[in-house]
């Protein structure tokens, strides 16, 4: 039996871009007070205005940007109570640890699907036969096993997104960061989408901090919302949901963005999200 969890510790984390090295003269305090633990089984939206911080703390949780002030590590708990903490490291650059999947994806156009899944490990020094094994179970939990051997630029949007979610997971990571990976796809396929990242996050239950403009995206999919607001950045809400536990369970995502109980969510949030930018 596995004892063991993980955690993602944001303890006072603070941001602010100078306004010298970037050669303006104003400061920006991009994140204030930023405080989360990111526990196993989270999936995590962050919703917010333009400009409220969201790639930040991102870039900061991805080990890109060292916060100003604060600190943030990863740790293991232990035992039966979960309540030993078994080791705690802190998080001071970009690791594999952290899967990083980004708006535009970032893969490689001369590389077809399952190359562009191995390069990570190819990287790291995976030998080539256990390369192949990973990344022919990515591709399969992302539904892309007919495409193995499609170049990228054969692919619709929503297929090289899948990619790009098959290659972060290649690694094992702990965490899965997105940022907007949906933002630039058309409706319908932002749906099936949602589904086969809910699915594939049931299997591999990763922790995950994704961020969306989409307040049905975001109700749908998480198990915690934040909402940010700026000026400076900072969490001023959060709602623990239930949602995609039932598309889980077999209920119908229609059916699930229909219900009342959602729709009432969605005005209380988008209330929320209006009076912040006033
Ligand atoms: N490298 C940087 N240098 C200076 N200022 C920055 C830098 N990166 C972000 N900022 C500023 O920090 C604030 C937060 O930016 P951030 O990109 O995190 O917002 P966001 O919530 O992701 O916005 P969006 O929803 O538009 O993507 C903004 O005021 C932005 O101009
Ligand atoms: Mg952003």
């Amino acid at each position: 039996m596995n004892t063991e969890t993980n955690e993602l510790v944001l303890d006072n984390i603070d941001v602010t871009f100078s306004g010298r090295s970037y050669d303006r003269s104003e400061d920006v305090h991009a994140l204030s007070k930023i405080n989360l633990t990111i526990k196993q089984n989270d999936f995590i939206v962050a919703l917010g205005a333009s400009g409220c911080g969201k790639t930040t703390l991102l870039n900061v949780i991805a080990g890109f940007l060292r916060p100003t002030e604060g600190s943030l590590y990863f740790q293991k708990r232990q035992g039966r109570t979960k309540t030993k903490v078994a080791t705690r490291q802190e998080i001071v650059k970009p690791s594999p640890d952290r899967g990083v999947v980004f708006q535009k994806h970032a893969l490689l156009p001369w590389f077809n699907v399952i190359e562009n899944v191995e390069f990570a490990l190819k990287l790291q020094g995976v030998d080539r036969i256990k390369r192949r094994e990973i990344a022919e179970e990515k591709i399969v939990l992302m539904g892309l096993e007919e495409f193995q051997t499609h170049k990228i630029y054969e692919l619709s949007g929503g297929m090289q997104q899948r990619v790009g979610i098959a290659r972060a997971l290649a690694s094992d990571p702990a965490i899965l960061l997105m940022d907007e990976p949906l933002g630039a796809l058309d409706a319908l396929t932002r749906e099936t989408v949602q589904e086969i990242i809910l699915k594939g996050w049931e299997k591999t239950r990763k922790m995950v901090f994704f961020i969306t403009h989409s307040v049905e995206e975001a109700l749908f999919m998480a198990t915690r919302l934040i909402i940010m607001s700026p000026r400076p950045g900072r969490i001023t809400h959060e709602f623990k949901l239930d949602f995609s536990k039932q598309f889980l369970k077999g209920v119908s995502a229609r059916k699930i963005k229909s219900q009342a109980k959602f729709i009432a969510k969605r005005e209380k949030i988008l209330d929320i999200i209006h009076s912040d930018a006033t």
